[in-house]
């Protein structure tokens, strides 16, 4: 017969039905080698508070032991009547340390500590790494930028020509965000460094177990101040949730620029091989799919976010089953996340700008009307009239079909008694990106002293 949680008071087994819905296993599995670590820690409380003694902690932890390479090697599993993670790994201590022995570790402690806190170590170890891929990353932008040196392009907004940038301004521009997220990240863990454990089912425990104490032993910071906050919120799960769909928004900003940046008509770009798709029917193409799938599953990491807060909102005090609900959003941030950053990662490293196609684009669609109206402002004019005169010499190169540098003095002129031959000189890609030279511009050397900055933000960690 399998062992089950709460015999005493039930007449007989849950429905198949019921057994259906409530399982676990096939997603809280991955949770078994933190589960086994808050038993050891539990372990140690109980023998702390007089409630096992040397030979049963002994025997505990060596069952613990046992139990845990068996996982490990794939030589336990959970059953059908295993409700969850929880309840099959108390099965395999109680056939590994006998019933009187294994019975005793579940004093004190409540599935409901135990989930919210083998949560919190999972999600902890999995920041880390997720921080570091996505450094990766930042780094791999970085890398792009510096071998931009002062390559320009055009940089638009509205998805409109506006004004020259260069390249290395642009990439930093998708670097610092992300910079930003591994920030989110780190700060995050503050939160997330405080353990449940200890809270038992809501109310604390009786029996004299000290929550500090395990707290340590499994790396966190301190218990929880509240219990019942403790086993109730998932605030730092929801958390989590968020970051990890801030980060795949991020990620697809800059697929979405990459896809258009590879095609025909922007030929800003090149793929590598290596990190591109070909057609089964199309000979020619070669397809951006790791931008596309990035893009895509910036989706499904939004969805998990919102499926979670959906599950959290309007719930009571203090554990509810609708709890269990908050694992699979997380799960598949992660697991999403894992494959992802690499891939994204290599794309990056490996992408081929085609700087003398972006240099010829940077200054075309009247990009450079803006320094005409500050080149004015410069000799006095206020810089509505100004804007306005800039606004005439675009209307007249349109009806032309010219450039602003082709207007003659004579044109210039006409246009305005304001406009002298040598507004030429703004009239270049260099001086107008040169003229940027505020902080955070895009002037050549405010642009190295960002990445200077980028580089140094980006070995922090
Ligand atoms: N498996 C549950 C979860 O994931 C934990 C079990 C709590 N069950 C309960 N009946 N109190 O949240």
């Amino acid at each position: 017969p399998s062992v089950s949680l709460w015999g005493g008071r039930f007449a007989g087994g849950p429905s198949p039905e019921l057994q259906a819905l409530s399982q676990s296993t096939h997603f809280d599995w991955r949770l078994a080698a933190y589960d086994i670590a808050g038993s050891r820690a539990h372990a140690r409380v109980l023998h702390s508070a007089g409630l096992l003694d040397e030979a049963e902690l002994a025997g505990m932890l060596d069952a613990l032991d046992r139990l845990e390479q068996d996982v490990a090697a794939g030589d336990f599993l959970p059953q059908l009547a295993d409700e969850d993670v929880h309840t099959a790994l108390e099965r395999g201590l109680m056939e590994r340390a006998g019933d009187a022995l294994g019975g005793k570790l579940r004093a004190g402690r409540s599935r409901n500590d135990q989930i919210a806190t083998q949560v919190r170590l999972y999600l902890r170890e999995h920041a880390r790494r997720i921080a570091v891929d996505l450094l990766t990353v930042v780094d791999e932008l970085i890398t792009q930028a510096e071998a931009a040196g002062d390559a320009v392009m055009p940089g638009r907004t509205h998805l409109q020509h506006a004004q020259p940038v260069l390249l290395a301004h642009h990439l930093l521009a998708h670097a610092w965000p992300l910079l930003r997220d591994v920030d989110r990240l780190v700060d995050w863990d503050v939160r997330a460094a405080r353990s449940p454990y200890g809270s038992g089912a809501l109310a604390g425990s009786s029996l004299g177990l000290d929550p500090a104490a395990v707290a340590a032993d499994l790396g966190f910071d301190g218990p929880v101040e509240n219990s019942i906050d403790g086993t109730a919120s998932r605030d730092v799960v929801a958390e989590f949730a968020f970051v990890a769909a801030m980060i795949g928004v991020d990620l697809s900003r800059i697929s979405e620029e990459i896809i258009l940046w590879n095609t025909k008509e922007f030929g800003f770009v090149r793929l590598d091989d290596a990190w591109s798709t070909g057609s089964s029917i199309m000979p020619q193409k070669k397809n951006p799919d790791i931008a596309e799938l990035a893009r895509g599953k910036s989706g499904r990491l939004v969805g998990d976010l919102t499926g979670l807060m959906t599950t959290l909102k309007g719930l009571p005090l203090a554990y509810n089953r609708d709890l269990q609900e908050d694992k699979e959003p997380v799960f598949d941030q992660v697991d999403t996340l894992t494959v992802l950053l690499p891939a994204f990662a290599g794309m990056i490293r490996t992408l081929t700008f085609d700087t003398a196609r972006m240099a010829e684009l940077a200054p075309q669609g009247f990009a450079l009307a803006t320094d005409v109206a500050e080149w004015l402002v410069r000799q006095g004019v206020p810089f509505r009239v100004a804007h306005e005169v800039a606004g005439a010499c675009v209307r007249v190169c349109e009806e032309r079909g010219i450039e602003l540098w082709d207007l003659t003095d004579d044109d210039l002129a006409r246009i305005s008694g304001h406009l002298t031959p040598q507004v030429r000189e703004v009239l270049t890609v260099e001086g107008s990106v040169g003229s940027r030279d505020g902080v955070g511009g895009t002037a050549p050397a405010r642009v190295a002293e960002q990445l200077d900055a980028a580089k140094e933000r980006s070995t922090e960690y």
